[in-house]
């Protein structure tokens, strides 16, 4: 949308412009706006005007009849910024004196009543909770499919051995289906971290007006009601400078950004020659524009990459913050970019790596060839001895022994012969050759949350229940509002829905 000035000529009044003779500097005007990026609240903006207006009319505040013509001057508006009808005007400086200025325009004097015991201080953090909310709902619906993509492609490959890492060095057997199993686990965490964040969230800071609150009867739990709010804000001061629930969005976003950037690592490992693991579709993989044989990971390195800037996000906010004196500052107007660019980059890297892993074609003769060597079932060995009576660090000390002996002779544990193990210890029989194959291995695996086929399965059982179970969860319903209020029911013109951008 262009910022264009109304007419060439005509100078536009500033909603603050009482006790000022001059202007504003042209550069001073382009230093403070927030109109280039905040324009995007414009939606929940509207919302809570509409709610403080009926709330205005209903306590008498200002004539029913004003409230009326508000709550239809600014739906008025909010269908002209939907279909792109709206000029948002940088000297208006924010969303908040945009739309206010508009409504003035639209429907005259009445217009100037609605900012009555409100401030833009308690605007914006209203605004911000309100977009916040969506936020993290449409979020949790994101990462709800990225797990249901892991765990569809831990169920396709769910037999398959392949190594289990720990130093990057093979350790010892797991399924494949385990492993991807590992990362449903975390974004579990990281659904359980963003719907108890939503508690804090939603909570209305609307009525602390500029900081102290205000002498006029207003009526904020009808408000908060309303707006589907779970509680009002306590302290008048703390809800116009609070951002903690913006700190602890990106602190969230930053740890489930740790997550992708971790299994997108994984990703771009397996594609390497060297573990040749997967092979990438050419849909989500690139060339090179010199070496015409390249096929790259890109969509797995740039996940990988945006979690720097959403941990850059976290750190900024946290700078804004650390020395802020109370109450309402402008370093504030600085939340939103870091907040509105956390929120695209994780919706972006979710959405993209959800498309991805259904089509990622995994190797799986590779995989099962290569869980069998380095001596991988080496502690299976020792686990045998144990059951046989030995304690455990000398059977580690026997294995350990046998193992440097067949490295020697560059042969796997399964090809050396029974006698030559019972020069390392007298308990070997020939049951030994039995606990040494990879699927030995990951068979024997049964403690609880081991890598056994009945144990990966029940996990894999667990995420499907928690799925299902989510469904009439109190805090977390992927679509729409979490406690519609009566007026919601009611027909309310709401603007919870429709686009995120103007
Ligand atoms: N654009 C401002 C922000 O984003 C809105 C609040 C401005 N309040 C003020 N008193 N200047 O924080």
């Amino acid at each position: 949308m262009t910022m264009k000035s109304k007419t060439a000529k005509q100078k536009i009044k500033k909603p603050w412009g009482g006790r000022f003779a001059g202007g504003t500097d042209k550069a001073v005007e382009a230093f403070t706006e927030s109109i280039s990026f905040d324009k995007r609240l414009w939606k929940y903006d509207i919302e809570g005007s509409i709610a403080h207006a009926m709330m205005l009319g209903k306590q008498g505040i200002i004539p029913k009849k004003d409230s009326k013509l508000i709550i239809e001057g600014l739906a008025s508006i909010a269908s002209r910024i939907a279909e792109g009808r709206f000029v948002f005007r940088q000297e208006l400086e924010d969303i908040h004196m945009n739309i206010e200025t508009a409504l003035i325009d639209e429907i005259g004097a009445a217009g100037g009543k609605l900012h009555t015991a409100r401030s833009r201080n308690d605007q914006v953090a209203l605004d911000l909770r309100l977009y916040l909310r969506d936020q993290v709902k449409g979020t949790l619906g994101l990462i709800e499919a990225l797990k249901d993509a892991l765990t569809g492609l831990a169920q396709n490959y769910k037999d398959i051995i392949m190594p289990g890492y720990t130093h990057m060095q093979r350790a010892q057997p797991v399924l494949l289906s385990h492993h991807l199993l590992a990362y449903a686990e975390m974004m579990d965490r990281d659904i359980g971290r963003l719907s108890e964040s939503l508690k804090r969230i939603n909570i209305l800071p609307l009525g602390a007006c500029a900081l102290a609150g205000t002498g006029l009867p207003i009526d904020r739990k009808y408000v908060a009601e309303l707006l589907g709010f779970d509680a009002v804000s306590s302290n008048s001061m703390d809800s116009v400078s609070d951002r903690d629930f913006v700190l602890e969005f990106l602190s969230n976003a930053s740890i489930l950004m740790m997550h992708l950037s971790r299994l997108s690592e994984e990703m771009v490992l397996w594609a390497t020659e060297e573990f040749n693991f997967i092979e990438l579709p050419d849909a989500f993989a690139t060339g090179s524009s010199i070496m015409p044989q390249k096929k790259n990971p890109d969509v797995a390195e740039l996940a990988r990459g945006k979690t720097g800037r959403v941990y850059g996000n976290l750190m900024g906010m946290l700078t804004v913050m650390k020395a802020l004196p109370l109450t309402y500052n402008r370093d504030l107007q600085e939340d939103k970019e870091l907040l509105f660019d956390t929120v695209d980059t994780i919706k972006s890297v979710l959405g993209v790596i959800t498309r991805m892993l259904p089509v990622v074609k995994f190797r799986t003769e590779r995989l099962e060839k290569t869980a069998g060597e380095g001596f991988s079932t080496a502690t299976d060995m020792a686990e045998y001895l144990v059951k046989k009576g030995m304690p455990f660090r000398e059977a580690h000390g026997v294995v350990g022994r046998a193992v440097l002996y067949a490295s020697k002779k560059g042969k796997m544990l399964e090809e050396i012969g029974l006698e030559e193990y019972r020069q390392f210890s007298g308990l070997f029989e020939a049951d030994v050759f039995q606990v040494l194959s990879p699927r030995a291995s990951v068979s024997a695996k049964k403690s609880l949350g081991g890598t056994a086929p009945e144990e990966t399965a029940r996990q894999m059982e667990k995420h499907k229940k928690v799925k299902k179970s989510k469904k009439s969860g109190p805090l977390y319903s992927p679509s729409g509002q979490n406690r519609p209020s009566k007026q919601n029911r009611a027909g309310r013109p709401s603007m919870s829905s429709g686009p995120d951008k103007p």
